[in-house]
């Protein structure tokens, strides 16, 4: 079975992190984001599609050193073509049913299950469902109770909301569902693809799962799965090899080579790669990039420091974002593509 697997977008909620790296090599407690959903895949799944295009050559890089014990193809887009246009420039590599996966979601979904549910049905398309209590932030489904799909509503006021559940970024379709997708242009699924197939079928099922979900989209949700995978781990700090820790840790994850002095503390808080914090340093809340330097005597609170980035002595910042660098050429200045509510 082929996978799809969605890793080109710029991340731009997830800016200054997503200048220097691609989105789904952002570690999370240390390994790269995409490998979760990697390892998550069923045994089935013999070819995975990587559908590239920002930062290609970081993710081409990673997939050279790393295996997995599946084909992985770095399949890179001339140009971002949305998540629906990534799935058509893939079609190529596709021979049958296939999976349709976002990089940047950690849950609990059992993509067999799923699956299962798909053939059930005698389903075109199924997608995962998640229930989130905003949904006037999202795109939500109206569903009948035997899981069929009728309709999409974006953005519904919570009084005309047909459900609470939204699309969880996994998919399963049929092969002859890249028929609805026009080559070469700027695609969305969700908002393109999805009506169609509803509309011509009527075969799109909704799959609800239990568990978790976290769509690591934002800064906060960033951070968020942290906490959350410390705690399911029940493990209070990650922390990477060769580290000098001389101050604290609270709720925190460090990557490699990273050096802590004295007095400081770091709480509920990333810290990247070879990055220094000096003597006396308080962090709460914040995002420390590869190879930064957090000065002595200095207090972040909700700071993201991207990489190669030197905060002065005696810093106090909050709610900051330091990015002292030039903004890597055509690097979108707002989201393109689904635009989701901060
Ligand atoms: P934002 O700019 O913060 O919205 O992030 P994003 O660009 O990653 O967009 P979004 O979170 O909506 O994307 C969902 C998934 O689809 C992510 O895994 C993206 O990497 C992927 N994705 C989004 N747009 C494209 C695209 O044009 N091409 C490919 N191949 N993948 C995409």
């Amino acid at each position: 079975m082929e996978a799809i697997i969605l890793a080109g977008g710029f991340g731009t909620r997830l800016q200054p992190l997503t200048y220097t790296r691609a989105k789904a090599l952002l570690p999370i407690l240390n390994k790269p984001m995409i490998t979760y959903l990697i390892e998550s895949l069923p045994n089935e799944v013999d070819k995975v599609i990587l559908a590239v295009n920002y930062r290609k050559d970081q993710i081409e890089e990673y997939f050279k050193k790393n295996s997995f014990g599946k084909e992985i193809i770095v399949n890179d887009e001339p140009e971002p073509l949305g998540t629906g246009g990534a799935v058509k420039f893939a079609e190529k590599h596709i021979t049958a049913p296939f999976l349709v996966l976002n990089a940047d979601v950690i849950c609990s979904l059992s993509l067999d299950e799923m699956i299962r549910f798909h053939k059930k049905n005698n389903a075109v398309s199924t997608i995962s469902l998640w229930p989130v209590k905003n949904v006037s932030e999202f795109g939500v489904v109206d569903i009948q109770k035997d899981g069929n799909v009728i309709d999409f509503v974006e953005k519904p006021k919570p009084e005309d909301a047909p459900s609470d559940l939204i699309n969880a970024g996994a998919y399963f379709l049929e092969y002859d569902v890249l028929d609805y997708i026009e080559k070469g242009r700027l695609v969305s699924m969700e908002k393109e693809i999805f009506p169609q197939i509803i509309n011509g079928t009527g075969k799109f099922f909704g799959f609800e799962f239990k568990g978790y979900w976290i769509d690591v989209g934002r800064i906060r949700s960033y951070i968020d799965v942290h906490m959350f995978l410390l705690k399911k781990q029940n493990i209070e700090n990650f922390t990477g090899d060769n580290c000098k820790i001389n101050g604290r840790l609270t709720n925190s994850s460090i990557g490699d080579n990273v050096l802590l002095g004295e007095d400081s503390h770091i709480i509920s808080s990333i810290v990247f790669n070879n990055a220094i914090i000096g003597k006396n340093v308080s962090l709460t809340n914040c995002v420390v990039g590869e190879n930064s330097k957090i000065s002595d005597h200095s207090i972040l609170t909700n700071t993201v420091v991207g990489d190669n980035e030197t905060v002065k002595q005696n810093s106090t910042l909050e709610n900051i974002v330091v990015w002292n660098q030039p903004i890597p050429e055509g690097y979108p200045k707002k989201q393109i593509g689904n635009v989701i509510g901060e």
